[in-house]
């Protein structure tokens, strides 16, 4: 059955596309919600985290996660990160921010909000750089096309010279998107001291987690490998059954590399984590 019927708007064409919402969505887990969309005459069923998808339809995802759900991590994991540069002697303007799974560009564009000059973008799909081309294409200094497990000769080139400074990733650790292996590849390409923010659904984070991510945060926070400075938990977004979902931002600061070691245990096929 139909209970919503909205209609969301390309800013740049003014065309508009309809979304239907169908109810009985409450047992869904969050990266299996999707919906009815209608634009340019045809009608197609798209799951939320088929990004490919949603980003081809200009609007679409600012839509759905922003209006619709009232997601609000850019502006968190951004916001969280300048109050901990406003208490250090780091500006805004002084970082070289990766951000990694940039999607179409939210989090670029809060940075840039926030005063930083440069942001080098990464995302594994195409449509995410063609998204941010046709929609914010003066945000990013470059933006690579990447899968940062497999990190491409000419990629690795380019992201090793930029002096990269801060890493950011916002709502695309865990999943099925960025795994630990690819979260600890961006973090290398760091230097050290760097800054780190980024967000991660709290059940990522807790005793319970099978992903990888709880143990290897933990890990670096014990050995030294980064110093938390700020964690908070906050509601990233609604589920489409208006159900709260929380996630935990947090800031650190990166002292020394991730021991390759631990990178190889990752790479395992096993993707056991022995170290
Ligand atoms: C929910 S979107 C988040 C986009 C953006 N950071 C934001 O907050 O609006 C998650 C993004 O992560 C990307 N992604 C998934 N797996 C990835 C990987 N292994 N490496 C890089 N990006 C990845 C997806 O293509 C998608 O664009």
């Amino acid at each position: 059955m139909v209970i919503a019927n909205s209609i969301g708007n390309d800013r740049r064409t003014q065309q508009e596309f309809t979304v239907r919402f169908l109810d009985a969505m409450e047992s869904l887990e969050q990266d299996e919600e999707w919906c009815w969309v209608e634009y340019g005459g045809i009608t197609k069923k798209i799951r939320f985290h088929d990004y490919d998808e949603v980003y081809k339809i200009p609007g679409l995802y600012e839509f759905l996660f922003y209006e619709k759900l009232e997601c609000n991590s850019p502006r968190m994991v951004c916001s969280l990160l300048k109050k901990e540069l406003d208490q250090s002697p780091t500006n805004p303007e002084d970082l070289v921010v990766l951000d990694v799974g940039a999607g179409n560009g939210m989090v670029g564009e809060e940075l840039v909000r926030l005063g930083v000059e440069k942001v080098i973008g990464v995302d594994i799909i195409e449509e995410a750089g063609e998204a941010v081309e046709r929609d914010r294409p003066a945000i990013y200094e470059e933006y690579l096309i990447e899968d940062l497990t497999e990190l491409s000769p000419s990629g690795k080139k380019i992201l090793e010279h930029r002096d990269l400074n801060c890493l950011t990733t916002v709502a695309a650790l865990g999943f099925g998107d960025i795994p630990p292996l690819a979260f600890a590849e961006a973090f290398n390409l760091i230097t050290a001291p760097g800054w780190i923010a980024f967000n991660i659904k709290e059940r990522f984070i807790g005793n319970e987690d099978s992903s990888g991510f709880s143990r290897l945060i933990h890990e670096m926070t014990e050995e030294g490998i980064m110093n938390l400075r700020s964690f908070k938990r906050y509601q990233h977004r609604l589920s489409l059954a208006g159900t709260p979902l929380y996630y935990d931002a947090i800031v650190a600061t990166k002292q020394k590399d991730i021991p390759r070691e631990w990178i190889d245990a990752m790479n395992d096929e096993n993707h056991t984590f022995r170290f």
